[in-house]
């Protein structure tokens, strides 16, 4: 089988046509999906279904064309086994309970083991690889330890986590406790899903977005520069480290080992070149862009191409996909990153 465009780039290598996948590709923009989320009530159910899961990771491969399969999963599934509630609400989004609010349940957070607490997880990512069967590679994921930590402290989506933030300056000790512990469980989580067949590790930092570069630098980075160290020493696999904010926060995220960098839209590509150096940028379209037109679409891709200017690149979107793109956006997207020159 020839190499995959997608791992080329990983690892330095040109690749045989410029790789694409799409932030949230499993998702509610395609009917199939739609039709097989229509089986679980429960949001929580259909991500702790193996073969359902498997089914929703290989959907968008086979109706894109895209170089690389994410794990139908959530960044949220590793909180339930801490003793939280989650539950998602139709418009909503996630509902969490018995939060990590608290001293005492922040030093009694248990030890997570992959195979005791999200057995499901790695059972997808076994049927995954085997319907894949090589097509193209298995990205797993995990949310940063900040990233996580806003949902387990906050309780529910929002636009500042300010109970989060707050916890920072109120009881800093605390915080970098939590921040620890949640390290801790990301490296294991990771590590699990990497010996259980993903190929390629994600990291999704997506709430970089609410610092300023010296508390990011400080108080957060250094998490998830060692969650980054510890899983490549001990997992031998790329990691991509994907972050909203990533255009502010250039310095201190340029100073991980990450292997890619994934970036949002408010940065143009040369300036994030500037920034990041040689190594694989991942991005950077403006999820809005695939509310345009196809035309319009290839145009805003090769205005992207054009500022990258042949450097190592993985198209993508700068954050997920909305779920009312239509789908031939979709795969007009896909097709314009592959229509560019190496
Ligand atoms: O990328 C993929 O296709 C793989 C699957 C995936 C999901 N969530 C499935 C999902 C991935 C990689 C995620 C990551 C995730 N989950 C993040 C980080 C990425 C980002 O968007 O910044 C975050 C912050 C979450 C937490 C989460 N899960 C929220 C806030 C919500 C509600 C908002 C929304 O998008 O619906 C979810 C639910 C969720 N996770 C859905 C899917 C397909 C929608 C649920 C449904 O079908 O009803």
């Amino acid at each position: 089988m020839p190499e995959s465009p997608f791992l080329a780039v990983l690892s330095g290598r040109k690749p045989s046509r410029v790789p694409v996948w799409i932030m949230r590709q499993a998702g509610r923009y395609l009917p199939q999906y739609r039709a097989l989320r229509a089986d679980f009530p429960r949001f929580t159910d259909f991500l702790a279904a193996p073969e359902a899961a498997a089914e929703a990771t290989m959907q968008p491969v086979d109706a894109l064309d895209v170089d690389a399969a994410i794990l139908f999963s959530d960044i949220l599934v590793v909180l339930p086994p801490l003793g939280l509630t989650l539950e998602y609400r139709e418009g909503e989004g996630p509902r969490l309970g018995n939060l990590l609010d608290s001293e005492d349940r922040i030093r009694q957070i248990p030890r997570f083991d992959p195979s005791r607490d999200v057995p499901f997880v790695l059972e997808a990512i076994h049927l995954a690889r085997k319907a894949l069967a090589g097509r193209v590679p298995l990205i797993g994921f995990a949310a940063a330890p900040w990233t996580l930590s806003c949902y387990a402290v906050d309780g529910r989506g929002g636009k500042d986590f300010l109970r989060t933030r707050s916890l920072l300056h109120r009881e800093p000790a605390l915080f970098d406790l939590l921040l620890e512990r949640l390290s801790d469980l990301t490296i294991e989580y990771l590590c699990a899903q990497a010996e259980a067949g993903a190929e390629v590790l994600q990291l999704f930092e997506s709430w970089a977005l609410l610092f300023d570069p010296d508390t990011y630098a400080h108080r957060i980075l250094p998490h998830t520069a060692r969650v980054i160290s510890e899983v490549k020493a001990r997992a031998k696999v790329p990691v991509i480290l994907y972050g909203n904010g990533a255009s502010l926060l250039t310095t201190p995220f340029a100073s991980t080992q990450a292997d890619a960098l994934g970036i949002d839209w408010r940065i143009p590509m040369h300036q994030a070149r500037q920034a990041f150096g040689d190594r694989p940028l991942q991005g950077n379209l403006d999820p809005a862009a695939l509310l345009g037109t196809p035309e319009s679409i290839a145009l805003a891709v090769a205005k992207i191409a054009r500022e990258n200017a042949g450097g190592p690149w993985i198209g993508n979107l700068g954050h997920g996909i909305s779920p009312n793109v239509p789908v031939a956006n979709a795969q007009a997207f896909v097709n314009a990153v592959h229509a560019q020159p190496l």
